[in-house]
C-alpha cells in the first residue's frame, strides 16, 4: 500500500514534469500569431541602421518587419536606442526620415543676398522651402515676398567678427530647438546641399543618439585652453567640423548642448574659449559632452580643391561649394547644359542633373544625348 502510493505520486510527479515540458515547448509555437498582429508598432531596434540602405524601397522594409520575429533580429542590431525612448509612436516615426524632419540653417549676411542667396533659393532651397531657414543680419522683405523663403533677421551685427558669427549660431540653435525637428544642419551661403544625399546620410543614424557629423577642417584636433570647466591653466584637444562645409547635429545631442548653447549661452561659451562659432560647437560637443565628431568627407567647403572631386561622385556628396572672388576657378567639374560663363559656381548644372524637370533647366533632346 505504502509502496504503491509512492509509485503513484512518483508517476504524478513525472507526468506533471512532462506536461510542463510540453507547455514550454508549445509557448514559442503559440507566440508568433499575436506578435505578428502588433509587430509594426514595437519595432525591432535594428531599423535605424537599415533605413539608410533601403532608401526608396518602402516595400522590402515592410516585409522584413513582418517576417522578423524578435529572436531573429539579432544579426541586424547595430544601434540600439537608449532605454526609455520610444513607444510605438517613436518607433513608427522613424520608419523613414523625411526632409521635413531636418532643419537646415543657412548663414548669410545682407550684402550677399543678391550675389549668393538668390542662387541658393533658385536651386536647392527651392526643393526644401519648408525646412530651410536663412539667418541673416538685415531685413529683405522684397526677397522674402518674391521667393517665399524663410528669412530670419537675427539682429546680429553684420561684421565678420567672432562675436557676430557666434550671435547668428546662437539664434540658429534656439530656432532649431523651437522647431521640434529631428536634425539640425548648418550650412553657409556658398554651399549647395544635395538633399537626397543628406537624407540618406542622416537616415543611417537615429536622431535620439548623440550624432555630430561633419568634415574636420584640420588633420589633427585643435588645442585650446580649458576656460569653461577649469581656469584655463589646462588645455583640451578636440575635433570640430568646419562650418564652411556644413555640419549636422542630432536633436538628442543638441538638447544636451543646451547649458552652453541656448539663449545666449553660446555667445558666452565662445567668449570664454575665444574661438569661432564652428570651433565652439566642436568644443561643446567633444570637450564638454565628450561625444566624438563623426568624420565625413561628404561635406565640402571652398577651402578644398573642388576640382579634385571625381565627377561621377559629385551627386553623391552632401554639400558642395565654390571658390569666391579670390579663386573663381575652384569649382566642381560637372558638365551639363550650362557653360562656365553661364554657371560659374556649377550649382545650376548640379541642380539640373538632380532635378532635370526644373523649368529653367536646358531640356535634353531625347535623341541627342551626349
Ligand atoms: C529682431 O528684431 C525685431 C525687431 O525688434 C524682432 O521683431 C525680431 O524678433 C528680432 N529677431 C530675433 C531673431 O530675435
Amino acid at each position: 500500500m505504502h509502496i504503491a502510493s509512492v509509485g503513484v505520486s512518483k508517476f504524478c510527479f513525472l507526468f506533471s514534469l512532462a506536461f510542463c515540458g510540453l507547455l514550454l515547448l508549445l509557448i514559442p509555437a503559440l507566440q508568433p500569431l499575436p506578435r505578428q498582429v502588433d509587430l509594426p508598432k514595437p519595432r525591432p531596434q535594428a531599423r535605424p541602421a537599415q533605413v539608410g540602405t533601403s532608401e526608396g524601397l518602402g516595400k522590402p522594409i515592410k516585409t522584413e518587419i513582418s517576417r522578423n520575429s524578435y529572436p531573429k533580429t539579432g544579426k541586424g542590431v547595430r544601434r540600439i536606442p537608449e532605454r526609455g525612448i520610444g513607444g510605438p509612436q517613436e518607433y513608427r516615426s522613424h520608419d523613414k526620415l523625411e526632409l521635413k524632419d531636418i532643419f537646415i540653417a543657412v548663414k548669410t549676411t545682407r550684402k550677399y543676398h543678391k550675389s549668393r542667396l538668390e542662387l541658393l533659393i533658385q536651386t536647392w532651397v527651392s526643393q526644401a522651402k519648408e525646412q530651410t531657414f536663412i539667418f541673416t543680419d538685415g531685413d529683405d522683405k522684397e526677397l522674402q515676398m518674391r521667393t517665399g523663403a524663410n528669412i530670419i533677421n537675427t539682429n546680429c551685427s553684420a561684421a565678420h567678427t567672432r562675436q557676430a558669427l557666434c550671435c547668428k549660431m546662437s539664434v540658429e540653435y534656439d530656432k532649431f530647438i523651437e522647431s521640434q525637428r529631428k536634425w539640425f544642419c548648418h550650412v553657409d551661403d556658398d554651399n549647395y546641399v544635395i538633399l537626397p544625399s543628406l537624407l540618406r546620410l542622416l537616415s543611417s543614424y537615429h536622431h535620439s543618439q548623440d550624432v555630430y557629423l561633419g568634415r574636420p577642417s584640420l588633420d589633427h584636433p585643435i588645442e585650446a585652453a580649458e576656460r569653461v570647466k577649469s581656469d584655463g591653466s589646462v588645455s583640451v584637444k578636440f575635433w570640430f567640423a568646419t562650418g564652411g562645409a556644413g555640419f549636422c547635429i542630432s536633436r538628442g545631442l543638441a538638447l544636451k548642448m543646451s547649458p552652453w548653447a541656448s539663449l545666449g549661452n553660446f555667445i558666452s561659451t565662445a567668449e570664454k574659449i575665444r574661438l569661432p562659432d564652428d570651433c565652439t560647437i566642436g568644443y561643446i560637443i567633444e570637450a564638454l559632452l565628450e561625444v566624438a565628431l563623426t568624420h565625413t568627407h561628404l561635406f565640402h567647403s571652398h577651402l578644398e580643391n573642388l576640382q579634385k572631386l571625381p565627377i561621377d561622385t559629385v551627386l553623391e556628396q552632401v554639400t558642395l561649394s565654390y571658390g569666391g572672388f579670390e579663386n573663381r576657378r575652384n569649382v566642381v567639374g560637372v558638365v551639363g547644359g550650362f557653360s562656365l560663363a553661364e554657371d560659374p559656381t556649377r550649382f545650376k548644372t548640379v541642380h539640373c542633373l538632380l532635378y532635370p524637370d526644373t523649368e529653367w533647366c536646358p531640356k535634353l533632346k531625347p535623341r541627342h544625348r551626349n
